[in-house]
């Protein structure tokens, strides 16, 4: 969820709620054994799982080197992360570790069915389905943080930081509700953040002091993308976090890899199976070219498109341009795209005013992690007549008759349109999410947000190579010495750019 940041030094008050405890200890959910969509999907999840695995070579192979020594027993795990055929082979890797592991997805259309049921029949809890209301996916958010006896995780893998988000604004109420005496008024308009403001106020009802009995049994949360470590950044910077994080995104093996390369594959997918539009020779406008904006770039010129980038930094910009790229302002090239995609992870990107403006028959998506890049509610309540042509697939007329198409509401178009990235490159990420978990586990760091050794980083590269055939060369110790390095590494400087 898109959320206003958090407004109350935590830190201060933790001491006065404390002493509060145990006012109220109701169950803050009724647990449930699971909650997916179709368990006779779960044969075919499994068929997925198993083909999948072998494009996993990372992912496998920590499971292999781990599953023996149990480094997660006694650790209670709550995900929330879009629930895939990749990453139900995340939670199978982090279940053998010994981890407790519940699971919900972190996007209302990011779940394969299939995938979730195949989960939920192995006896994992397990709370998500494609096509969620706002308030199920956050229902879904609060089951997967609840354990037997309204226990709270030890561990939490986060994908955007709702899981993060919910702990957080639930601790905030309650220090305003010890405090006052009283709720704060709900100020938001925005439909989600209602959703969660009624929701932490219903878990306070039931249990005034839930997660201040939880949050210290959180050891901390790896967070998976962009988006999130931006929450995480603002957070550590304004003392507002309360567990330790690690910022799985930067390691190069991750944001390097799957933003780009995952990206460049899947928007396509997403584009072409929910609308089947020809691409070659249609102009494409991709707004923000970070690791995200780079993939999709590529990857519609791939297919013969002409490609315009909008960027706010001028070396990206300038990286854009050097690509052959025309750079424009998007004001300037509403009425030129036949296609729009966001990939900025910054809001209002594209305006209701801005898709007026558009030509006939023009689609708009979405890649970037949250669906206020396009600006969707306005469109929803603006004088455009909306028809669904099939789900996440919807055509807008305006009154002058023009159309435009959206895809996935504006949300992730290559999870809700087709099933994100290919297993390869989730083996990358999710190599990464494991490491990071394991360092949660072992050494309990105090609060902060940390980042992956390099020498674990290009671990996970390793592990990769063999899969597509790539043979290393391996430095002589004389070379080593030459450039700096040693023989095994690492290689680069931790600010090498890569
Ligand atoms: N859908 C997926 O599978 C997937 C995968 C990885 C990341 N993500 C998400 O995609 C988004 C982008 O991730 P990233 O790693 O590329 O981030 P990034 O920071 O590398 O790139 C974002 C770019 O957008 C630019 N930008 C910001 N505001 C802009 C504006 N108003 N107009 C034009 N450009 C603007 C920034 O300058 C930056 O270069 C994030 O929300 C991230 O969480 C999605």
């Amino acid at each position: 969820m898109r959320v206003a940041n958090l407004n109350s030094d935590n830190s201060v008050i933790i001491k006065k709620v404390i002493k509060n405890a145990g006012e109220s200890m109701n169950n803050v959910v009724e647990i449930l054994p699971n909650k997916v969509k179709d368990m006779s999907l779960s044969k075919l999840g499994r068929y997925q799982i198993d083909i999948s695995e072998k494009e996993m070579p990372g992912l496998m192979s920590l499971r292999k080197q781990h599953a023996d020594k149990q480094p997660l027993a006694g650790f209670r795990l709550t995900g929330s992360l879009h629930m895939t055929t990749e990453t139900a082979i995340l939670i199978e890797t982090l279940k053998d570790l010994g981890a407790d592991v519940r699971w919900a997805s972190c996007n209302i259309f990011s779940t394969q069915d299939e995938a979730a049921a195949a989960i939920a029949k192995t006896g994992t809890p397990v709370y998500a389905w494609k096509g969620e209301t706002l308030e199920e996916y956050w229902e879904c958010t609060l089951q997967a943080l609840t354990f037997d006896g309204n226990l709270g995780p030890n561990l939490i893998v986060d994908d955007g930081g709702d899981a993060t988000l919910l702990i957080h604004k639930g601790y905030e109420l309650e220090n305003y509700f010890n405090e006052h005496g009283n709720y704060p008024e709900i100020t938001t308009t925005n439909p989600e953040e209602l959703v969660v403001e009624k929701l932490i106020r219903k878990v306070h009802k039931l249990n005034g002091n839930h997660w201040h009995n939880i949050v210290p049994d959180i050891i901390g949360v790896s967070e998976e993308t962009t988006t999130g470590v931006a929450r995480l950044v603002q957070m550590e910077q304004e003392k507002k976090l309360l567990f330790s994080a690690f910022n799985v995104n930067d390691s190069a093996t991750k944001s390097k890899f799957d933003n780009l390369y995952g990206c460049r594959e899947s928007l396509a997918d997403g584009i072409k199976r929910s609308t089947e539009v020809m691409l070659a020779g249609k102009t494409v406008v991709v707004c923000g070219y970070g690791d995200v904006g780079k993939g999709c770039a590529q990857s519609m010129k791939s297919y013969g498109c002409k490609v315009i980038v909008t960027e706010i930094d001028p070396i990206c910009a300038l990286q854009a341009a050097m690509e052959g790229y025309e750079v424009k302002t998007l004001e300037s090239v509403l009425d030129k795209g036949h296609l729009f995609v966001t990939t900025t992870g910054n809001k209002d990107i594209i305006t209701l005013e801005d898709m007026r403006k558009m030509r006939d028959q023009a689609i708009v998506c979405n890649i970037g992690h949250f669906d206020n890049e396009i600006q969707v509610d306005a469109l929803n309540d603006s004088d455009a007549k909306r028809e669904q042509i099939k789900p996440q697939y919807d055509r807008y007329t305006f009154p002058d008759g023009k159309q435009i198409f959206l895809l996935a509401e504006g949300r992730l178009v290559n999870l809700g349109c087709a099933t994100g990235h290919a297993s390869f490159v989730m083996s990358t990420s999710f190599a990464n999410q494991v490491l990071a978990q394991l360092f949660l586990a072992k050494e309990k760091p105090e609060v902060k947000l940390y980042n992956l050794p390099k020498e674990l980083d290009e671990e996970v590269a390793r592990l990769h190579l063999k899969h597509l055939d790539a043979d290393l060369t391996v430095l002589t110790k004389d070379q080593a010495d030459y450039i700096g390095v040693k023989v095994e590494g690492p290689f680069k400087k931790d600010e090498y750019r890569y």
